[in-house]
C-alpha cells in the first residue's frame, strides 16, 4: 500500500514529525514563522490524503475542494474556527485538533494577565525603565486593584474555564461565577466553587471577566458596545480565547470613557494587531501576541496529539480529538484506512 501523503502548514514542534514521518511522506512548509500563501495551500494538498494546518490557516470549501484526496484535517491548536465543519463533514473529511494540550499553559497565562492587569504591572516595567522612579517610596505609586473579596466572572466553562477556576482559590475571592451554554453537573459546580450566572449578571457584577470561550457565531462580539455598559468601571477584562468574541470598537470607546479599569488582551480581532492600533495606545491595557499556550510542555503536547490523531484516522480509527462527530456517518473510519 503507498504511503499516505501529508501536507504540513509549517515545521510544527517535534515530536509530531518523527512519529509520521515513519509512515507517511510528508511534505512540510519550510518555515517556523509564516504559513504557505494561498496559492501554494490550494497547490499543495491536490494530492495529499491528509493536511496538518495551523490557526493562521484559513480552511474552507476551496482548500477542501482542492484536495479532492483529503481525508483527514487536523489543526495543531485547540480552537478550529478557521476550519468550515460542515463542509469537511459533507465531504467525508475527518477534522481533529488538540483539545486538553493547552489547559494549563492557558489557565496560568489568563492569570498572568488577571494580576498583570489588575496590578498595573507592565506599566509599572515602564515606568521603571523610562526613568521614572526617581523619587522616595511613594504610597500612592502605581496603586492597582487586589483581588481578595473580589467576584470573578468566566465566560466559557471548558476545560480552560474550569482549570482558571480551579487557580482561582489562592486568591481570597468573594465569588466565581461563570455563564456557559453548558452546565456541568451540580458536583462540578461545587468542587470548582463555581455558581451559574446570566451573561448579563455575569458583566454586571464581576470585577474580574475571564473570556476562555471558543469562537462561533454565538459568541462573536459577545462582548458589545451594549455589554460594556453593564460592566463595573473598575472591572478587568481578560480574553485569551478569541480576539472576535470581543468587538474592539466597542472596547476602546469603553476605555476612552473610562468605563473598564484595565485588559489584559492576548488574541485580537485581527493577528497581528497593526502597530499603529489605537488600542496599543491605552497605558492600561496589556497585549500580548496569542501566545498563551506558549509553554514548552503545551507545544509538545499538541505536537503529539496531532500526530496520534492523524495516524488514529489514517489506521481507520475514530479518532481522540474528532471535531465533527456526524462525520463517521458520511464516511465510515475503515474507508480511511491507508496504514
Ligand atoms: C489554540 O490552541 O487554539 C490556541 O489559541 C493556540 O495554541
Amino acid at each position: 500500500m503507498a504511503k499516505p501523503r501529508i501536507y504540513v502548514t509549517r515545521m510544527i514542534p517535534p515530536p509530531a514529525f518523527e512519529e509520521l514521518g515513519r509512515l507517511c511522506e510528508l511534505e512540510i512548509h519550510q518555515s517556523k514563522e509564516t504559513p504557505p500563501s494561498r496559492e501554494e495551500l490550494l497547490r499543495r494538498v491536490a494530492d495529499k490524503d491528509a493536511l496538518i494546518c495551523l490557526l493562521t490557516d484559513r480552511i474552507d470549501g476551496e482548500v477542501m475542494e482542492a484536495g479532492p484526496n483529503l481525508k483527514v484535517i487536523a489543526t495543531y491548536s485547540v480552537g478550529f474556527d478557521h476550519i468550515d465543519l460542515e463542509e469537511a463533514t459533507r465531504r467525508g473529511i475527518y477534522v481533529v485538533n488538540t483539545p486538553g494540550t493547552a489547559t494549563d499553559s492557558v489557565a496560568d497565562f489568563t492569570w498572568a494577565l488577571i494580576l498583570a492587569a489588575s496590578r498595573r504591572l507592565v506599566e509599572a516595567d515602564r515606568f521603571v525603565r523610562a526613568g521614572k522612579w526617581s523619587g522616595p517610596w511613594n504610597p500612592y505609586l502605581l496603586v492597582g486593584k487586589g483581588l481578595r473579596g473580589k467576584v470573578l466572572g468566566i465566560i466559557g466553562l471548558g476545560r480552560i474555564g474550569k482549570a482558571v477556576a480551579e487557580r482561582a482559590k489562592g486568591f481570597g475571592l468573594k465569588r466565581v461565577i461563570y455563564y456557559d451554554v453548558v452546565r456541568p453537573p451540580k458536583e462540578v459546580e461545587e468542587r470548582l466553587g463555581v455558581e451559574y450566572s446570566s451573561l448579563e449578571e455575569l458583566l454586571r457584577e464581576s470585577d474580574v471577566i475571564s473570556i476562555n470561550a471558543p469562537l462561533t457565531p454565538e459568541t462573536y462580539h459577545m462582548i458589545d458596545e451594549e455589554a460594556l455598559k453593564l460592566v463595573k468601571p473598575s472591572a478587568v477584562l481578560v480574553n485569551t480565547g478569541r480576539g472576535p468574541i470581543v468587538d474592539e470598537e466597542a472596547l476602546k470607546k469603553a476605555l476612552k470613557e473610562g468605563r473598564v479599569y484595565a485588559a489584559g488582551l492576548d488574541v485580537f480581532e485581527r493577528e497581528p494587531i497593526p502597530p499603529d492600533d489605537e488600542l496599543l495606545g491605552f497605558e492600561n491595557v496589556i497585549v500580548t501576541p496569542h501566545i498563551a499556550s506558549a509553554d514548552e510542555y503545551s507545544r509538545e503536547l499538541m505536537s503529539r496529539m496531532v500526530a496520534e490523531n492523524v495516524l488514529a484516522a489514517l489506521s481507520g480509527r475514530i479518532p481522540e480529538a474528532l471535531c465533527n462527530p456526524d462525520v463517521v456517518r458520511v464516511r465510515p473510519p475503515e474507508e480511511l484506512k491507508m496504514i
